[in-house]
């Protein structure tokens, strides 16, 4: 049997050889060959047929150790082939010589022959070399959209890393993100799998990470009619007006303290939030805006977005889950407690609330569990881990993309005086700015496009999935590879955006480089919503609350930052989530603008 097997084995192995760039088969053909061979050889040895010397045999059995343990270079394919020659050298009469030669010769021809009817094979994109067992996790550093976009100026703006185990591409440009969420969007319509879904969002429960199918499906409409929608947009409009309204009070009270702004700001968005989804108001905001749950609640938001920033180890070296190295698994399900109490009582709290006039998002969604419908029917669960997607996507992207604006406009004083004529001229100075004066404010529409661009709350936007293996530009994506789209430096790609670094909003207006780009997904040079199927559910909402904010902070008050600081001086660093955080928070003095009887007109 070996005098027959032998030569067809390195037959075989010679055809691996001659396919270098098919790691796949050659990784197949070698393990099964070197399988063979070994009990082979144990087995003549032991009938002491074996006519291959001790020493030759110990040699062998050495350099496969070595081998398998360099499998993937050429020289080790190269290697082994020899060495399996000399080995079956030893073994064969000239007869299955010629058996050999000739199934190298048929395997060789049959394989060019698929190789050409398939095409050629192709390259991964390039990258940095991975280290052993965790790739390229030490590349990504504490910040990583900073990190990949300076890899990206090395290995260009398609990038393949390799994670512990997991495949990961990264896009960096323009051209390249648009392959991804437009040609190739049906294919990275999911999400991959990690622990933030699994111990924080209910295993999967949610929207965010729900698989692209028919519960994902559900749910987006779900949001998007009763949320979303134009319709559903406008029925809020004057919710949205009043929470607005009393910011602005609560602002105007402070008097000559200096306030939090983005603390002041989240419990605006959360409680517009909560008084569409839940029919009411989720914090206090009494005198200045302070209930300490508010606190707490914009504490937890941004501790999750800080634990789904994170790049778990457990997640990509599946093997080393369970020791859970940076204690990223202990805390999401601490703060999944947190989160489960907190909304385990909104929920309970509304069930039994005797309000006839709920109107909102959860009394429709609690109403389904009534539905003769089985496929729109929700749990509890899913109800809570909705929720919870919608508090937490959509309270602190919208308000601390709104200080990053103040922080900007304070820093150019000539382009906040600019943002100020033009409020002035269209709304007075008599009343607050409304979401139907929005349209008529062209420069105000391009500074929110210009914080956008420079301050994208989701740097990384949120991760994709390869449903296949699939070619971009000429590269191959594996199956399963997790996708990233570097949102943040596509948006300071120099060579769309010339001084990229610079704020100027002029850029989006008649004359300016980019006048016909919008933020909404359509212009692949500014995606702070992500763009294609899994697009933020909340772009209208976000957009809005976050031109509206802008827009009365910047007419109803002037702003000056605390202990007298030059503008110039102020601290513009990012602190990394999952959301781009400002690293020192924004305090200011606000000096009011407006006729005093805005500031306390009554307030729905
Ligand atoms: C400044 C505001 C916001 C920004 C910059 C933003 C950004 C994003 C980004 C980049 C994504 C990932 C998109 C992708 O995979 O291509 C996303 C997804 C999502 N966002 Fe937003 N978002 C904002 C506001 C909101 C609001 C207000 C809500 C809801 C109240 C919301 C709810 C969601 C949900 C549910 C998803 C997941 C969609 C899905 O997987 O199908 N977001 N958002």
């Amino acid at each position: 049997m070996a005098s027959i097997t032998l030569p067809i084995l390195t037959a075989l192995l010679c055809v691996s050889l001659t396919t270098t760039n098919n790691i796949g088969v050659f990784r197949q053909i070698e393990e099964t060959s070197l399988d063979l061979m070994s009990k082979i050889l144990v087995l003549e040895e032991n009938k002491k047929k074996i006519k291959v010397g001790e020493t030759k045999l110990e040699k062998w059995r050495n350099l496969r150790v070595d081998i398998e343990s360099s499998r993937h270079s050429k020289q080790s394919k190269l290697c082994l082939t020899l060495l399996t020659l000399i080995v079956a050298k030893t073994h064969c009469t000239m007869a299955t010589w010629v058996v050999g030669v000739a199934t190298v010769v048929a395997a060789i021809f049959i394989y060019r022959l698929l190789k050409l009817l398939a095409g050629p094979s192709l390259p991964l994109p390039p990258g940095p070399r991975p280290w052993p067992i965790v790739g390229n996790l030490p590349h990504m550093g504490p910040v990583p959209h900073h990190a990949l976009a300076g890899l990206a100026q090395t290995h260009g703006p398609l990038m393949h890393l390799r994670l512990g185990f997991v495949d990961v591409v990264v896009a960096a440009s323009a051209s390249v993100a648009e392959q991804f969420l437009k040609v190739h969007d049906a294919n990275f319509s999911s999400r991959p799998p990690n622990s933030g879904a699994k111990y924080i969002a209910y295993n999967y429960q949610d929207l965010v990470f729900a698989p692209y199918g028919p519960r994902w499906r559900l749910l987006r409409k779900l949001t998007s009619l009763h949320l979303f929608s134009g319709k559903a947009m406008d029925e809020f409009r004057l919710v949205r007006q009043g929470e607005v309204g009393r910011l602005t009070r609560n602002i105007a009270s402070s008097g000559s303290k200096a306030v939090n702004l983005g603390q002041l700001l989240n419990v605006c968005t959360t409680n517009a939030l909560g008084r569409v989804m839940l029919g009411r108001r989720v914090f206090d905001d009494g005198d200045g805006g302070c209930d300490p749950r508010a606190d707490e609640f914009k504490s937890m938001v941004v501790e999750l977005m800080v634990l789904a920033g994170v790049f778990n180890i457990g997640d990509f070296v599946p093997a080393l889950e369970w020791l859970d190295l940076q204690g990223v698994q202990a805390k999401m399900k601490k703060l999944h407690k947190r989160f489960d109490s907190f909304l385990t009582s909104i929920v309970e709290e509304h069930k039994t609330s005797k309000s006839e006039n709920h109107q909102d998002l959860l009394t429709t969604l609690l109403s389904l569990k009534k539905s003769p419908d089985d496929g729109e029917k929700l749990t509890d669960t899913e109800i809570k881990a909705l929720l919870m997607n919608m508090f937490t996507a959509g309270t602190d992207t919208s308000s601390s993309t709104t200080e990053w604006a103040i922080a900007e406009l304070i820093r150019s004083p000539e382009i906040m005086a600019r943002v100020q004529q033009e409020l002035d001229s269209v709304v007075g100075r008599d009343r607050l700015v409304t979401e139907l004066d929005l349209p008529h404010l062209p420069y105000l529409d391009a500074v929110i496009k210009e914080t956008f661009r420079l301050h994208p709350s989701t740097p990384l936007s949120l991760p994709r999935v390869a449903a296949e293996s699939c070619e971009i530009f000429g590269y191959h994506i594996p199956k399963g590879a997790t996708l990233l789209v570097n949102v943040w430096a596509i948006a300071r790609d120099p060579k769309e955006w010339p001084n990229p670094l610079e704020f100027k909003p002029e850029r989006f207006l008649p004359g300016g480089e980019k006048p016909d780009v919008d933020v909404k997904g359509n212009d692949f040079e500014v995606i702070p919503f992500g763009a294609g199927r899994r697009i933020c559910a909340g772009m209208s909402l976000g957009l809005r609350m976050v031109q509206l904010l802008t827009a009365t902070l910047v007419h109803a008050f002037d702003w000056e930052l605390e202990n007298g600081l030059n503008p110039e001086k102020l601290n513009m660093d990012e602190s990394y989530g999952l959301t781009l955080q400002r690293a020192v928070p924004l305090s200011v003095h606000p000096q009011r603008r407006l006729s005093p009887h805005v500031y306390s007109s009554s307030l729905s």
